[in-house]
Order: structure tokens, then C-alpha cells, then sequence
């Protein structure tokens, strides 16, 4: 049986080494290849884009894929989107492994905004120091932000032409440890931190760190999954491809 892991998390390539245990079962993890050295998870790999639903379509039937497991990242939308309609019109059965949300507790001091942009449109009455945690591929939705200044943390910087808001970018990859988190938010002396609710224990420090400190988090909400069945754990992701091995 062949599995396609389309993949770009953590829990991706996690997934792709329990898969790599089952005997019988073959798994191609899929990167659309947004860093240049991205952690290879165990297995066969394929990198780039499939060019939208027909592509995808396509290369499930062209591969033989037998079962598709979307683990991409909560904010990766359209490749969710895609791989809704691309298994559907080749006939392969699909499951989304989704981490779950962040939740609020009662000491955060969190504005919950539906979008990047909207993001972008509070900061402009609460804050003068921002620590930006949304990756690269939106920085230009706070680069009219002239009177703010940030410190941007990405994996990798932004193409040379892109449109940045005032500050600093600092490239670093997770897990980031709650030291880390709060010396940079003492360091830079932030006031507000933006994050996307991403999810998980990597990334999840900084959250902590601005609890503790009494910050605020203009938090990005995620954007809406396609209807299918979903799992929020690697082991019931692994109990759906079981299942289906064997059926
Ligand atoms: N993609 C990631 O690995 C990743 C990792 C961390 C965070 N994010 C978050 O997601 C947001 C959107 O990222 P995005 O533009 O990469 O996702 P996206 O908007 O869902 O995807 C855009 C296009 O990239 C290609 N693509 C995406 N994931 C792929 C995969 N696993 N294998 C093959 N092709 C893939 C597809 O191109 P075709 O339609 O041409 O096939 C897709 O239509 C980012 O701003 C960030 O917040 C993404």
C-alpha cells in the first residue's frame, strides 16, 4: 500500500518514521519546498509544487497512491483545499492530521483577529514593539507600519525584493525553549507579540513567555479546513492507516 504524507510539520515527518515501521505500507512524504534545507523525514521524498488539483490528481493516479494523509501545517490552506479535491477525483481516500488549537487561559492577554491583515490593523493602535512570529510569506501586510518597530523571526529571510516592516529579522527554526523566548521579549523590550495559532509544543514557548510576563498576543486564527475526516494525534492517524490496510 502507498501512502502520500503531504508534510512541512513536525508531525509530518514524525509520521512518516512510525509509517516507515509498518510492514507493507510505502509512504512518499510531498514539501512544497519554502526552505532550502528542510529536516527529511524518513522515506521517500518529493519537493515542490503539483501545479493545483489536476497536478495533484494526476500524481495520484500516475503513483499509485493508495491513501493520502494531509499533515500540512494548520495555515496551509490551499494545499488542504487541493488535496480535498485532487483525492476525490482520483478516488483516494483522505485524512487531515491536524495539532490542535492553542487555547486561551484565563492569564493570557490575547486579541483574536481572523486574519494576517487584520492583525496588521490592531497594531497600529496598541503597539511600538513587535515581535512577529508569522513566518516570511506575509511581511508585507504590516510594512506601511512605519512608526512600529519589529523584530521578525523566520527560518529564512525574505527574498531580497520583498516588502518588510521597519526592525530586525532574526532566522532561527524551533523548538524554541521559554528562556529563549522570554530573554528575547525582555532583550527587545517587546510589547506585543504576533502569532498565528499554529498549535503544538515548538513554537508554544513564546506564548508561555508572554503569559507570564503580562503581554499581549494578537493571535491570527486559523482558516477553515475542507470537510473529510480529521485527527489531532499521530496515533490516530496511524490507527486510520491500519484500519485501512487492512480492508
Ligand atoms: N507549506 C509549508 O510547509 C508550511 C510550513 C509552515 C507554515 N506554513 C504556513 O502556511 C502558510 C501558507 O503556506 P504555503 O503557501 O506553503 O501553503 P498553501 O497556501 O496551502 O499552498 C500554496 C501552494 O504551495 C504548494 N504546496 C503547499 N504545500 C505543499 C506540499 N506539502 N507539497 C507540495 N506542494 C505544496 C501547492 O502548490 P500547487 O497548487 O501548485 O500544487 C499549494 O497550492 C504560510 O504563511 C505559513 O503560515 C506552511
Amino acid at each position: 500500500m502507498r501512502v502520500l504524507i503531504l508534510g512541512g510539520t513536525g508531525d509530518a515527518a514524525e509520521l512518516a518514521a512510525r509509517v516507515a515501521t509498518i510492514q507493507g505500507v510505502e509512504a512518499i512524504t510531498s514539501l512544497a519546498g519554502r526552505t532550502s534545507e528542510p529536516s527529511l523525514p524518513l522515506g521517500d521524498l518529493r519537493i515542490g509544487s503539483f501545479g493545483g488539483v489536476a497536478g495533484l490528481a494526476n500524481y495520484l493516479h500516475q503513483m499509485k497512491i493508495d491513501l493520502l494523509i494531509d499533515a500540512t501545517h494548520p495555515f496551509a490552506s490551499q494545499i488542504s483545499f487541493n488535496a480535498a479535491a485532487a483525492a476525490t477525483k482520483a478516488g483516494v481516500s483522505r485524512l487531515m492530521l491536524i495539532r490542535p488549537t492553542w487555547e486561551k487561559s484565563s492569564d493570557d492577554r490575547w486579541i483574536e483577529v481572523d486574519s494576517v491583515a487584520a492583525a496588521a490593523a490592531v497594531l497600529q493602535k496598541e503597539s511600538q514593539r513587535v515581535f512577529l512570529t508569522i513566518g516570511r510569506q506575509e511581511l508585507a501586510a504590516f510594512a506601511h507600519l512605519k512608526e512600529i518597530w519589529f523584530l521578525m523571526r523566520m527560518i529564512e529571510p525574505p527574498d531580497h525584493d520583498a516588502l518588510v516592516p521597519p526592525g530586525i529579522i532574526l532566522c532561527d527554526r524551533g523548538p524554541f525553549s521559554l528562556n529563549n523566548e522570554r530573554e528575547i521579549l525582555i532583550h527587545h523590550k517587546i510589547d506585543t507579540i504576533v502569532s498565528k495559532n499554529s498549535g503544538g509544543d515548538a513554537t508554544y514557548a513564546k506564548i508561555l513567555a508572554a503569559r507570564e510576563l503580562g503581554m499581549q498576543v494578537v493571535m491570527v486564527s486559523r482558516p477553515a479546513t475542507p470537510e473529510g475526516e480529521q485527527v489531532t494525534d499521530i496515533n490516530a492517524a496511524l490507527a486510520w492507516l491500519v484500519k485501512k490496510l487492512h480492508t
